[in-house]
């Protein structure tokens, strides 16, 4: 399986006769192949990767882990923007299962410390992007003899970046004199969606991890719309793990496409054990689509709006009351910010 190179000079070719990976023997045939190639192209040298979590930084690292072990070096940023349990999840799938070489970066404070103060939605995504680059740069450049950088960069990235939808950066924007000192090594990008989550899923991975819905790079930063205070974040966080519990256990989880929750920094008053209460409203949203461009609202039954009421309101400080959200892509977007 060779990336052919390109007559009219794009060198990124998913080769024609590809067969499509949607058999676990497929996906066990290509793991095969990759783990043969990688090691073929590292020898005994070393690898970094920063690992979020999301499904293909994932996929990236279980592979590499397969292929050279303890050569491969994953760096796990905690902004302080990720879902409940993730930075957790990280240290204990990779580091305590799978015996990676992993090092965790608690940069929470440097994040919302930057982020105080900051309403603007771009400034605020800016702010995330850069203090990411800043936090690997500093661990990469702490380390030795690192000879290349892998990168989670699947198929539908190189597609965008040909047709000018999105910037594909070859080395994740990372500042020169760091991008300068790697080969790059991307042992998922001819490869869709679908086929990294059934190659993750040959690899071991949970299916928490693998079948994941899309999460935005800024996290949870875009979910606390306007500037980011501890207390309102904590509210966002707790709501969206209550609704992910909850979907879960209604058989909601793998049927709907997204579904979060929103804070937004406005109070309105309530009452709650005979006493007045001023606090924020949680908003949820849970949307189906297929391309991401057109989104419908997926309905929830009265029931478990109810119990989702009734537990956010219990369960999490700052929330009085809980809001749906009913409309769909276009108008509205999916995230709010
Ligand atoms: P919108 O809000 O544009 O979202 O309708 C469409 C999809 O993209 C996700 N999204 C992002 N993903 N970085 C990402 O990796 C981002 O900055 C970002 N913004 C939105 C969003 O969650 C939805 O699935």
């Amino acid at each position: 399986m060779k990336i052919i190179e390109g007559e009219d000079g794009m060198t990124e070719r998913r080769p024609d006769n590809m067969e499509r990976i949607t058999t676990p023997a497929l996906a066990q045939a290509y793991i095969e192949e990759q783990v043969k190639e990688l090691r073929a192209q590292i020898g005994d040298n070393k690898v970094l990767l920063a690992l979020s979590g999301g499904v293909d930084s994932s996929v990236v690292a279980a592979l590499l882990i397969k292929a050279v072990g303890k050569q491969l070096i994953c760096v796990h940023v905690n902004h302080g923007l990720l879902r409940k349990g993730e930075p957790e999840q990280v240290i204990k799938v990779f580091r305590d299962e799978m015996d990676a070489n992993l090092i965790y970066v608690d940069a929470v404070d440097r994040f919302l410390d930057k982020l105080a103060g900051v309403s603007d939605p771009e400034q605020k995504r800016h702010i995330i992007g850069e203090e990411f680059i800043d936090v690997f740069a500093e661990e990469a450049r702490k380390l030795d003899g690192v000879k290349f950088l892998a990168q989670g960069t699947i198929w539908p990235d190189i597609l965008e970046s040909e047709a000018g939808v999105k910037a594909h950066h070859n080395a994740g924007g990372l500042p020169a004199d760091i991008a300068e000192r790697f080969e790059l090594v991307e042992p998922v990008k001819i490869l869709f969606k679908d086929e990294v989550r059934m190659v993750g899923k040959e690899l071991g991975l949970p299916d928490n991890m693998v079948f994941r819905q899309p999460f935005p790079g800024p996290g949870l930063g875009v979910r606390c719309p306007g500037a980011i205070t501890r207390d309102r974040l904590e509210a966002v966080r707790e709501t969206d793990a209550i609704l992910r519990e909850e979907f879960a256990k209604n058989g909601l989880e793998g049927k709907v496409w997204q579904y979060f929750t929103v804070v937004p920094d406005f109070k309105s008053t309530g009452v709650k054990d005979g006493k007045r209460t001023f606090d924020w409203p949680c908003i949820i949203r849970a949307i189906n689509t297929t391309d991401v461009m057109e989104v419908t609202v997926e309905h929830l039954p009265d029931e478990l709006m109810d119990h989702l009421v009734k537990r956010m309101i219990e369960e999490v400080p700052g929330i009085n009351r809980v809001l749906y959200d009913f409309t769909p892509k276009p108008p509205a977007t999916v995230e709010y910010e």
